[in-house]
């Protein structure tokens, strides 16, 4: 019986896994699971005799593909898929599918309650802020910039987005002002979140350069990856900037020094959570599952990576 892998490090609520496991072996699937391990020894032990692997941003490098000797596909369920090795993928004839979409509002509403924690003093009783009116400047307007978007609306929010692969009449029907560049958004927001992978092309790129641009006590949201950000740079100017704060829900690498040296202008959540809730991880779970039947019975290579 051919065997399905959950390889979840930072495991999935238990009604996705349910839910996994039932389309998978409804379909005539074996389905392992291996939630919360500690050490690389224990996932390649575990893929040894899988033909698909289900994973969430678990680092699936040449090493596991080596180990992977049955490998037929890997569904990341989620949208980043900066954690798989493509090239090894390839190089072993195994697809790599992501699930875009899927999460994507539970990343947005995370936005919202980073910001809402910050703009509110943490509930310390201050009078804070609103963001009501406030210009919000999207960096990348996908499926995650869309929903902030959406949400922001709600709030009230005047929302601008820089994306270069989205043209910017589908912005403009959805109430978005597009700008020409990276500077323009930074130099017109209050608020910037930013949406966009981790690429060699984006990796460092959110530095003094553009973060400098902001104006006075404008806030930046991370809540793509820490890769994107040049932490030593941020961390120097906003020693400077006294009026700006960060908001991350991915740990810096430098997390304890930008904590002593910006206080309440900086929080960080202690671990991933945009995609932790019920709703994400059944969707992009279950849509993972469907993908490795699809794939697997039918030959489906919808939503492949490594062409
Ligand atoms: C994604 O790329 O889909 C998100 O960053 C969520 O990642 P996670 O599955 O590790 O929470």
């Amino acid at each position: 019986m051919s065997k399905v892998l959950i390889a979840t490090e930072k495991p999935f609520a238990a009604p996705a896994v349910a839910g996994i496991r039932q389309i998978l072996t409804d379909a005539g699937f074996d389905v392992v699971a291996l939630e919360k391990y500690t050490s690389k020894a224990e996932l390649l032990a575990a893929v040894a005799d899988v033909e698909a692997i289900i994973i969430r941003s678990d680092i699936i490098d040449k090493e596991v593909f080596d180990a992977a000797k049955q490998l037929k596909i890997v569904v990341r369920a989620g949208a980043g898929y900066d954690n798989v090795d493509l090239e090894a993928a390839t190089a072993h004839g195994v697809c790599v599918m992501n699930t875009p979409g899927q999460n994507a509002n539970a990343v947005a509403e995370l936005v919202f309650a980073l910001l809402l924690f910050s703009v509110r003093n943490r509930f310390n009783g201050a009078s804070g802020t609103e963001l009501k009116d406030k210009k919000l400047g999207l960096l990348a307007y996908g499926n995650t910039g869309r929903n902030v978007a959406r949400i922001a609306k709600g709030i009230g929010m005047e929302i601008f987005a820089f994306d270069p692969y989205t043209p910017a009449d589908v912005m403009v029907k959805e109430g978005v002002t597009p700008v020409s560049s990276q500077k323009e958004l930074f130099s017109t927001c209050d608020v910037v979140s930013l949406h966009i992978p981790a690429t060699p092309e984006t990796k460092g790129s959110i530095g003094r350069e553009l973060v400098s641009l902001l104006p006075k006590k404008a806030i930046l949201v991370n809540t793509a990856r820490k890769e994107i950000i040049n932490e030593a740079e941020l961390l120097e100017l906003l020693k400077e900037r006294e009026d700006l704060r960060y908001l991350s829900d991915i740990r810096p690498a430098n997390h304890e020094e930008m904590e002593a040296a910006l206080g309440e202008r900086y929080f960080s959540t202690p671990k991933k959570m945009g995609a932790q809730t019920a709703e994400a991880n059944t969707n992009a779970g279950l849509a993972a599952a469907r993908q490795i039947v699809g794939f697997i019975k039918e030959g489906n290579e919808r939503f492949r990576l490594n062409k």
